[in-house]
């Protein structure tokens, strides 16, 4: 099974980031999305994504040319029908996904491998809805992709060895440092990380500390980049919560429910700093922090 040519559905801030790293690692890659306004704004983002890594001298002008162009954009689902491997990035519903590798299913070749960068929900269940359970696999990318070293790759107990294997190995030769894992609800990050963010809006909700105050301790503390309420503004209040809700239907423990707080700020649109306004303010120079 060899990987030349990438498929990315979704060209959010993960598809854009995938696709982007895909581009730079020689990969000839096809992005599409649903509407041409969602397609433009994703577009725009990995132009900007290229251009800041040239800014820092991180790639040459003409490396940058190159990627852009081993990236085609699309609208049409069927310009998928020639890749190797179609990574899906779109939103975190098992309905969504499972019509998308249904459609993918009939339209590409019988060999691709279908990959879903899902945080939380079990691929083995988007699997069991194609013809080729064996050949879908997870692929969970970090945010920021371009930066974040990290890829899960998932293989459910359908997988081939071929497939995982192709699956890992087209993680490593995008400069990523993959690992292995099962196909259990939030794989290792997020079985770890989410009951963390949980239980700071928990201890939050509590009153044990301020949000400014709760973000220190974990980052002068600890030496964590981001204190929890931040990196909850940057993984998105509203990805958070459908994850939560995802991992609690999983496993039904109370570590992964989500407390009131979450559901308040995805009521009140305050989805972190995609929406400007989550936790902190993110409008100004320094995010500042909301009353909750
Ligand atoms: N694209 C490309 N490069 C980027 C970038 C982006 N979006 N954001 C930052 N960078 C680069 C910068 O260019 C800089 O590179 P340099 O050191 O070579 O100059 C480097 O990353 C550091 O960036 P900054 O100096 O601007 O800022 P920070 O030092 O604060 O780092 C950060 C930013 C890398 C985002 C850091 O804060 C961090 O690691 N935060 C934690 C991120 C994290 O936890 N991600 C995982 C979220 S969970 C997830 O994604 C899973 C999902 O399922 C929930």
């Amino acid at each position: 099974m060899n990987i030349e040519k990438v498929g990315v559905v979704g060209c959010g801030l993960m598809g854009s980031g995938i696709a982007e790293v895909a581009a730079k690692s020689g990969f000839d890659v096809v992005i599409s999305e649903v509407s041409a306004e969602v397609l433009e704004a994703g577009q725009a983002k990995i132009k900007k994504s290229l251009d800041r890594a040239v800014d820092k001298g991180k790639l040459e002008a003409a490396d940058r040319d190159a990627a852009w162009g081993r990236i085609h954009f699309s609208t049409d689902l069927a310009d998928h029908a020639d890749r190797d491997l179609v990574v899906e990035a779109i939103i975190e519903d098992m309905d969504a996904k499972n019509e998308l590798f249904s459609a993918l299913d009939d339209l590409c070749g019988a060999d691709a491998i279908f990959a879903s960068n899902t945080s939380s929900l079990p691929i083995t269940d988007m699997a069991a809805g194609t013809n080729r359970p064996d050949k879908v696999v997870g692929l969970h990318f970090f945010n920021p992709v371009p930066v974040m070293k990290l890829v899960e790759v998932v293989r459910t107990i359908a997988t081939s060895d071929e497939a995982f294997d192709a699956a890992f190995a087209f993680a490593a030769a995008l400069g990523k440092d993959p690992i292995s894992a099962k196909d259990n609800s939030g794989f290792v990050v997020n079985l770890l990380l989410v009951p963390y963010m949980l239980d700071a809006i928990r201890q939050l909700e509590r009153g044990v500390a301020s949000i400014v105050d709760m973000d220190k301790a974990m980052t002068l503390g600890l030496g964590y980049p981001m204190g929890p309420f931040v990196l909850c503004d940057f993984v998105g209040i509203d990805t958070l919560y459908r994850i939560s809700e995802i991992m609690f239907d999983e496993y039904r423990e109370e570590r992964y429910a989500p407390p009131p707080l979450l559901r308040r700020l995805v009521a009140m649109g305050r989805y972190g700093r995609k929406s400007g306004q989550g936790f902190y303010d993110w409008s100004g120079e320094q995010p500042t922090p909301l009353p909750i």
